[in-house]
């Protein structure tokens, strides 16, 4: 059987391959473009309407900023996704059918390039990874697009569980991982106890919203008023066109990439006919960069890494190893913040740091793909206990449970459910959710739930004494849980492939 974790990320999309053979045999490669970098997750398409050319990936990264002429250039699909157009001009973009373009790019150079075969035809089965506080709707599109590309989605899986389970021989003393993998869009932190060939998340993973991307968009503005002062120019960032914005990020974006080289302590920024024709040009220190992302790390990173300790309770010393991945963890500030907080001899960095999460996502189908919850997930009765709905370690992923039916107290006119998760130790509660009844005696409510590849709860409540929901949709009520908690159960013997 043949698969490939694909990791699309904000700014790199990472794609490795595994071929189980029929004797056991198992072939794996790392599949990227120019010299097996990851694809680049850009997409250039032509100002000009008539000539609609579309260019994909790493060549766009390449030429960006050339082709910032011509063309518009969308990058950071990812976090568009469920959630609104991309607007360049006067042409917005929809970033589910962005990422199908490129998704389709990607599958059409894995089938000429690797597999040798037609790519109209060719399903390839995948397992796909996300941040976990991508959205239901983020989630949902993803698929919609892999699947529109020609990839059957088998699973997905946690971003940072999947940069684990790819650098687990490097760990294998450790019991407690802190993963951190700081990408293009998003700080996601995973707090991971393996136990022989269980591997726990010890609490729901977290995410934040912030990334290199955030670091380039303030790098540039305050570079932007270093121009205009230095060339006595008067206009805001904001009104900038979008070219002449593209030009200052990718600049500003090389800048940053330099200054994680500690023998960098100052460097030109040149952009040509920025606002006005000719070649400007202005000098940054360290320092001054420094000063600009400080706040990010201080305010955002730090406080998030803590939270995790304090939530699960744990302090640094509690921490076998911290395994760093992501291209914004080469940041020398970022990597200060960590060495202070943890020892120095518990930081790992992956030899993969661009595949970690391709190679964990490919290798988790390969040991089976089997995802299992750690908490009780249910409803809170009036006694405080939980009536469970999904059972730690006998439900997980693909788990359909129902119907489930409860009786209304005598003078209800409403009936209220309130969730709750539990590990045994500590409860999460959620708000009540109102479900809509008539408040007869004899009425009872039906509760389905499932659990989907999505790893998300979905909860549906309806009233046997309501109409069929075909014609009323709101007499159903449905409810979403996604911070699930999921283990995952490995083969241990496959560790060495
Ligand atoms: N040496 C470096 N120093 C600082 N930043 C870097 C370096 N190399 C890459 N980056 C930044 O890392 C980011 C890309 O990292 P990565 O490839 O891990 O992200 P991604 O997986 O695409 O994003 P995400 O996981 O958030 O969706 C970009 O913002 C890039 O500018
Ligand atoms: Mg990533």
């Amino acid at each position: 059987m043949e698969y490939f974790g694909i990791d699309f990320g904000t700014t790199n999309t990472a794609v490795y391959y595994i071929n189980q053979l029929d004797d056991g045999e198992i072939m794996s490669l790392k599949i990227g473009e120019d010299g097996n970098y990851p694809f680049s997750s850009m997409i250039a398409i032509s100002k000009n309407i008539e000539e609609r050319k579309l260019l994909v990936g790493r060549k766009v990264k390449n030429e960006q900023y050339d082709l910032t002429k011509d063309f518009y250039i969308f990058s950071s699909m990812k976090s568009y996704l469920g959630k609104k157009d991309i607007i360049k001009e006067n042409i917005s973009v929809n970033p589910t059918s962005l990422t199908k373009d490129f998704l389709k790019y990607i599958k059409k150079y894995i089938c000429k390039n690797y597999l040798q075969r037609d790519p109209g035809r060719e399903i390839i089965n995948a397992v796909f990874s996300f941040p976990v506080d991508f959205s239901r709707d983020a989630r949902r599109e993803l698929k919609k697009a892999a699947e529109g590309a020609g990839f059957k989605v088998l699973y997905f899986i946690n971003e940072a569980t999947s940069a684990y389970i790819a650098n687990m021989d490097k760990l294998s003393n450790a019991s407690r991982i802190l993963v951190i993998d700081w990408g293009g869009g998003t700080l996601d932190i995973n707090l991971i106890e393996r136990k022989g060939n269980l591997i726990y998340e010890l609490i729901p993973p977290v995410s934040e919203n912030i990334g290199g991307d955030d670091i380039d968009k303030e790098f540039a503005l305050r570079m932007h008023a270093r121009f205009m002062e230095e060339y006595n120019l008067n206009k805001e960032f904001d009104k900038m066109s979008p070219g002449d914005k593209d030009k200052i990020r990718i600049r500003c974006e090389e800048a940053k990439i330099e200054f994680s080289n500690p023998d960098s302590e100052e460097l030109e920024i040149i952009v040509d006919d920025y606002e006005t024709d000719g070649l400007k040009q202005i000098t940054v220190k360290y320092n001054e960069f420094y000063n600009i992302i400080r706040p990010l790390l201080e305010k955002r990173v730090l406080p998030k890494i803590l939270n995790v300790l304090n939530t699960a309770q744990i302090n640094p010393e509690g921490i076998d190893s911290v395994l760093l991945i992501g291209g914004s963890s080469q940041i020398i500030a970022f990597k200060k913040i960590i060495e202070e907080l943890f020892d120095i001899s518990k930081i790992k960095i992956s030899d993969e740091p661009d595949f970690s999460v391709a190679i964990g996502a490919a290798k988790f189908n390969l040991f089976g793909g089997h995802f299992k919850l750690s908490d009780d997930l249910g409803i809170l009765l009036s006694d405080n206990t939980i009536y469970p709905i999904f059972k730690k370690n006998e439900d997980g992923v693909g788990s359909s449970k129902g119907p489930f039916s409860f009786a209304l107290t005598e003078d209800s006119q409403s009936a209220n459910f309130i969730f709750a998760q539990s590990n045994g130790i500590e409860k999460k509660i959620y708000p009540p959710e109102m479900v809509p009844v008539k408040g007869f005696l004899d009425e009872n409510i039906i509760l389905n739930a499932t659990i989907e590849n999505d790893q998300i709860a979905e909860l549906e409540m309806k009233s046997n004494s309501m109409a069929s929901d075909y014609f009323h949709p709101t007499n159903k009520k449905t409810v979403h849980i996604k911070d699930l908690a999921f283990y995952y159960e490995i083969d241990t013997q496959m560790d060495e492939t």
